[in-house]
């Protein structure tokens, strides 16, 4: 293998620790531990996978966090009720509506409902709307998008006048990213499942953001030699020599992206990990702003 091995787990556990710090700082100066709610409606498994791990992390830097669950069947006024209910919980500091919503809810009202404070997943229209405006900043940085530009500035590229490519367009991971690879000065190109020539775009990036949830998907020949690769992909592909019987691969064919690529992140072990520290950081940033200091 010839990459260097991006290791988002040890990064992540790292920045964990350091908000694990600076919680007990405040607490120690008499201020509130912060305090995570997160929402899930109806039964997605892979949801509450997540959201079980997002609790474990909170416990672990001693951030607060409470989980609330609502039925598949739940109304829009139901989950907005709720929403409402937690943005005026004066120990609630950050506020998660685990995505995709079951059908029929309308996601945009949902997440528009969350209070700009609050929005630690950075997803309130405001929050994206300040992320795509020149000379604005969000409240909050989406965690994932946040994990993936943490591991980029570590890495030791220059993004400034880099040629991205951004695999994917999706609300949570493809769109934020390339917005912050722009406001970073790099020249982006997102891929989707129209476009022309990936594998040609692919060939001419300096850095690859891949995010489609296709296993495998990127190939070796098709990266440019040196090119930094960050893989958000996690898809499971059966394998009968597990027990669980199946793994984990991301979007990118490692064994043979790591032979040409000059940086590549795992999977599992690299921006998995990053997106659950961000969340923490995004909680603690919720805290600070509640504190009236204004700079989170
Ligand atoms: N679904 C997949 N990723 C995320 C995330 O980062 N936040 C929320 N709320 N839902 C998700």
């Amino acid at each position: 293998m010839r990459a260097k091995l991006i290791d988002g787990k040890a990064i992540a556990e790292s920045l964990r620790e350091e908000v694990k710090q600076k919680v007990a700082e405040r607490v120690e100066k008499g201020l509130p531990a912060p305090g995570l709610a997160t929402v899930i409606v109806g039964d997605n498994p892979a949801s509450k996978v997540y959201v079980r791990m997002k609790h474990k992390a909170c416990q672990e830097a001693d951030i607060i966090s409470i989980g609330h669950e609502l039925p598949a069947d739940a109304s829009q006024e139901e989950v907005e009720s709720l929403v409402q209910k937690l943005n005026a919980d004066p120990s609630i500091h950050g506020i998660l509506v685990q995505l995709p919503l079951p059908a029929g809810l309308d996601e945009e009202r949902v997440l528009n409902t969350i209070s700009l404070q609050k929005d630690v997943d950075g997803f309130h229209p405001i929050n994206i709307g300040r992320l795509a405006q020149k000379g604005r900043e969000p409240l909050f940085i989406p965690a994932t998008p946040a994990g993936v530009m943490y591991l980029l500035e570590n890495s030791g590229v220059e993004l400034s006048g880099a040629n991205a490519v951004v695999l994917g367009r999706s609300n949570i991971v493809g769109m934020p990213v390339s917005l912050l690879l722009v406001k970073a000065n790099a020249t982006v190109t997102i891929c989707h499942s129209r476009t022309k020539d990936i594998p040609g775009l692919i060939r001419e990036a300096d850095v690859l953001v891949a995010a489609v949830g296709i296993p495998e998907y990127v190939r070796g020949d098709w990266v440019k030699p040196g090119a930094i690769v960050i893989d958000v992909g996690v898809n499971r592909v059966e394998d009968e020599t597990r027990k669980s019987g199946y793994r984990l691969v991301g979007d990118v064919a490692f064994d043979e992206v790591a032979e040409v690529a000059g940086a590549i992140t795992p999977v599992p072990g690299g921006v998995g990990p990053m997106t659950i520290a961000m969340l923490l950081r995004n909680t603690l940033r919720a805290a600070r702003l509640a504190d009236g200091n204004g700079n989170g």
